[in-house]
């Protein structure tokens, strides 16, 4: 397919092979839609797709190219909509087929792409696949699941042990999430055939890509040895993470998505730089981008409910890392909130500093190569929501968490831990504006609302010049203008300062230097040597009034740099300035 794209790149850059006509994805950037909490247009409490066809153009205003939709299919909801009973309808819940193609067809119109969610690791234990699979061992169905007559001692991630004894089959089945997400059996020829079939169903319909759930988790090993006893949780993991086939599943699903130059993006759950490689370049190339998690874990390990304090370094070491090992061989997928994360200005920012640390949140990011990411509410600097107990929250991983781990720590303490850590945190309804409800919906919702809507709202956000919503669309605007800050090299600047994080974006003789403090105490921070003498011009920066000084990125303690020519200036709390310098 000819891609309509080309256009808009210009052919007589030096730079033309970085640049891959087909990848039409690199300069984009993508809005991420739970719809059951982002807008209810038919008054039930429950977000759906007429409410988002009514905010289709607000989306657009932020200045994004395209929206994931997390799962929309039909689900019993163990694992609000990652337990798919039917991969060919839309949840009633959110409206039906019609109202799907109205508002991709209205989606397009607007010049957005939209990818669904693809969810193929596991279905809900209410799928007819499974229905009939447990019926016994010799129907059609039989193998699509991965039945036992002994279970082996694996964990599941989301509800004690990896395996539920079906009475009616006889057999413990795996199910590496919840019991209600039993495993497919990707071995099974005909399981790989209904996915792709799948993915025709909804390409043929007009969609544009998919994200691919916990992608490397589809092969198993072998026969699923034993894991070690010491990792909970975790344990079988090295045996279905990037598993024997993984490669060649996917080549087959890659093949789906050659016919239509749609993109892939896969869910990689703890991968590691060496093990995307394999699915990012090279001949095993399955996949466009990869959300990896290594930068979500500066204040945890692992699972955000084994908490421990926010870290810059290990923060940057993670950013630095997938950008140098990435650049000229694949291409990252830039996001810091989904929904099954808190919020992240709860986690690497500061309530109390709001504005300035969403802001700078913004930057840390958006600037760095590859597609970024926005999930709803985190452009109005949504923040976590605090419940009372534990009987409020509805997602079954936090809920099991509460329930295993940390059980010697009094309520208190493990309520906090989930405060922390839920994934509900995400998914509380959107705050549209400061009526009731949040403007999300004329019922009750079917969540709680937070709190701080009357204060943290679209309306407010787009009314004030300066607030964290319109600091997304400069930042947006900003980069989709510059090819340097599409495609043009990473560089990090003084990875051992504990409170700036400094990158460099430079494509020829253009460099964008963005600067973000993570401090709430005013810092001062170095310029970097190459930049010796030269002026930049300050392009961005989130404190409305001007900086202390021009520059302000300059003096500081180490000797070295006190001999280059700079200006005094400190960052104020969670202040972040770009600035533009030809060299
Ligand atoms: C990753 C999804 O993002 C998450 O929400 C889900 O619970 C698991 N995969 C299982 O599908």
């Amino acid at each position: 397919m000819e891609d309509d794209r080309s256009s808009e790149i210009d052919l007589n850059t030096d730079n033309i092979q970085r640049v891959n006509l087909r990848d039409w994805y690199k300069p984009m950037s993508f809005y991420q839609i739970w719809v059951r909490s982002f807008a209810d247009g038919n008054g039930d409490g429950i977000g759906d797709l007429y409410g988002v066809y009514d905010k289709l153009e607000y989306v657009k205003s932020i200045g994004v190219d395209g929206i994931w939709f997390s799962p929309i299919y039909p689900s019993p909801n163990a694992d609000y909509g990652y337990d798919i009973s039917d991969y060919r309808d839309i949840h009633p819940d959110f409206g039906d087929l019609d109202q799907f193609k109205k508002v991709l067809k209205r989606a397009h119109a607007l010049g957005l792409k939209v990818i669904m969610d693809l969810v193929v690791n596991h279905t809900s234990d209410e799928h007819p696949w499974f229905v009939e699979s447990c019926k016994g061992k010799d129907n059609p169905y039989s193998d699509y699941y991965i039945w036992r007559d002994e279970p082996n001692n694996w964990d599941s991630l989301f509800e004690g042990k990896a395996w539920e004894y079906n009475k009616e089959r006889g057999q413990y089945y795996l199910h590496i999430f919840a019991k209600k997400q039993p495993d497919l059996n990707m071995d099974n020829p005909k399981v790989r055939q209904e996915v792709k079939d799948i993915m025709r169903f909804w390409l043929d319909m007009g969609v544009d890509g998919f994200r691919e759930d916990v992608i490397n988790f589809i092969s198993k090993k072998e026969g699923l040895p034993n894991g070690l006893p010491f990792l909970p949780a975790v344990n079988g993991m090295p045996y279905y993470k990037d598993g024997p086939h993984i490669h060649e599943y996917l080549a087959e699903f890659r093949k789906v998505c050659d016919d239509y130059d749609c993109f892939q993006l896969g869910e990689g759950p703890m991968t590691t730089v060496k093990s995307a490689m394999k699915y990012l370049t090279g001949p095993t190339k399955s996949l466009d981008m990869m959300f990896s998690f290594d930068h979500m874990m500066a204040d945890c390990l692992y699972t955000e409910y084994v908490h421990r304090p926010f870290s810059l370094i290990k923060l940057k070491k993670a950013f630095t890392k997938w950008q140098y090992a990435l650049a000229g061989k694949g291409w990252n997928a830039l996001y810091l909130e989904n929904h099954d994360h808190p919020r992240i200005i709860s986690r690497y920012g500061s309530e109390h500093f709001w504005r300035e640390s969403g802001t700078m949140l913004a930057a840390s990011y958006i600037f760095q190569q590859g597609t970024p990411f926005i999930y709803q509410g985190q452009e109005i600097g949504m923040t976590n929501i605090k419940l009372m107990s534990i009987d409020q929250y509805v997602d079954v991983s936090s809920i099991t968490n509460y329930h295993t781990y940390h059980l010697k720590e009094d309520p208190e303490r493990r309520l906090h831990r989930i405060h922390l850590s839920s994934r509900d945190s995400a998914r509380t309804p959107m705050q549209w504006d400061d009526t009731e409800n949040a403007g999300f919906s004329r019922s009750t919702p079917w969540f709680y609302v937070n709190p701080n809507y009357h204060r943290v709202n679209v309306k407010k956000e787009d009314a004030d010049e300066n607030s964290i919503l319109n600091f997304y669309r400069k930042c947006l605007s900003l980069r989709k203008n510059s090819k340097t800050l599409i495609y043009g090299d990473y560089t990090e600047h003084f990875p051992k300062d504990k409170n700036i994080f400094m990158y460099e974006r430079s494509l020829d003789s253009e460099s964008y230097l963005v600067i973000c403090s993570f401090s709430r105490l005013p810092v001062k921070a170095h310029k970097p040597a190459k930049f010796a003498g030269k002026r930049g011009e300050l392009v961005l920066c989130n404190y409305p009034d001007e900086p202390v000084s021009y520059g302000g990125v300059f003096d500081h303690v180490e000797q070295e740099l006190s001999e280059i020519e700079l200006k005094k200036g400190y960052f104020r709390p969670y202040e972040c300035r770009v600035y533009r310098y030809y060299t």
